[in-house]
């Protein structure tokens, strides 16, 4: 029997993880344990360290912003965050904007959810592919940001419409995600290939920044806009590739548990093999100038229906 099947307490998905029939021993961390979801990154300390380290990142990338969409929000303003995490992209926003604006989170999860909160921010456990009706013509804003790692393909086009319903008239919807990253070199390459068969066995949707445009007209959508950014990664590009290329690197660290647990997938034989692989491509993104994580935010809005 496998360690994770082993461990006492939550974990994500195991019985989809454990229909592989070789999965390879190893120390899993905590995972997700909502029905139904491919969701394949922690849920633990260091997830939570992460994900305030991609803040800062994102942020800086974005040139100190947190909204791009074209909004000036005010007091009796509501906006909504899906898969929010450690909420802390809400948690930012609270110290920006007036405490009149209503800020709330949902998540699958709540473990990363943070202990105090301004009294604006409300969070709840629930997904984004069934917002609460009640939420329906509701919020100004509407920011997702990096649901690459949870959405199935079926998926997407679902949870679009659910923001769609629940954006007031003239509302935005802001999402962020991951377009391309790392190096031309062998370790790279051979870990996006590893990638893009963990996705499609889970039917994730690797390409959805290319995918959202289509996708937001197809809900309804209007106004849509495209901004792409590419940031520096490794040691190359000083204090911000370092920054950058520790987050990703740490994604791909906390993909072990579903590659492992699928048996490697063909790619890797031991968890000792996955850490060392870990290593060598951070040492590839180091060497390699040039190296970049390339992102893009997509905006767009829902703009009233003629008659
Ligand atoms: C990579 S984290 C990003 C967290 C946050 N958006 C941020 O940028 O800091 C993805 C989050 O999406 C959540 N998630 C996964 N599937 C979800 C779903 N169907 N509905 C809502 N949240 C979901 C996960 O629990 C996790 O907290």
């Amino acid at each position: 029997m496998s360690v994770a099947t082993q461990r006492q307490g939550s974990s994500t998905d195991q019985a989809s993880y454990n229909s592989c029939a070789n999965p390879i021993q190893h120390r899993p961390r905590n995972y997700v344990s909502y029905p139904g979801s491919s969701y394949i990154l922690p849920s633990d300390e260091d997830e939570q360290a992460r994900l305030a380290l991609q803040h800062r990142v994102l942020v800086r990338a974005l040139g100190d912003r947190l909204v791009v969409a074209p909004i000036t929000l005010t007091p009796g303003n509501h906006v909504l965050d899906c898969g929010t995490g450690s909420g802390i992209w809400l948690l930012d926003l609270a110290s920006k904007v007036s405490p009149d604006v209503q800020l709330q989170g949902i998540d699958i999860e709540p473990r990363l959810f943070p202990t105090t909160r301004p009294e604006n921010m409300q969070l709840q456990v629930g997904t984004a592919t069934k917002l609460p009706e009640e939420w329906s013509n509701k919020f100004s804003l509407i920011n997702q940001r990096l649901l690459i790692a949870a959405l199935k393909s079926i998926e997407w086009p679902v949870v679009l419409k659910e923001i769609h319903r629940c954006l007031a008239e003239g509302g935005w919807v802001q999402l962020l995600e991951a377009k391309r990253w790392g190096a031309e070199g062998p370790h790279s390459v051979k870990h996006r290939q590893l990638l893009e068969l963990l996705f499609s066995s889970r039917q994730l949707l690797i390409d959805c920044s290319v995918q959202l445009p289509k996708m937001l007209g197809e809900a309804a959508f209007q106004n849509v806009h495209v901004e792409e950014y590419r940031l520096p990664a490794g040691k190359w590009a000083g204090q911000e590739g370092i920054d950058v290329r520790d987050n990703f690197i740490n994604v791909f660290r906390g993909m072990k548990t579903p590659i492992l647990n699928a048996g490697g997938l063909g790619y890797v034989n031991s968890e000792e093999e996955y850490d060392q692989w870990m290593d060598d491509m951070a040492q590839e993104w180091d060497e390699t100038e040039g190296t970049t994580v390339d992102i893009c935010v997509c905006y767009a809005q829902k703009v009233p229906v003629e008659a």
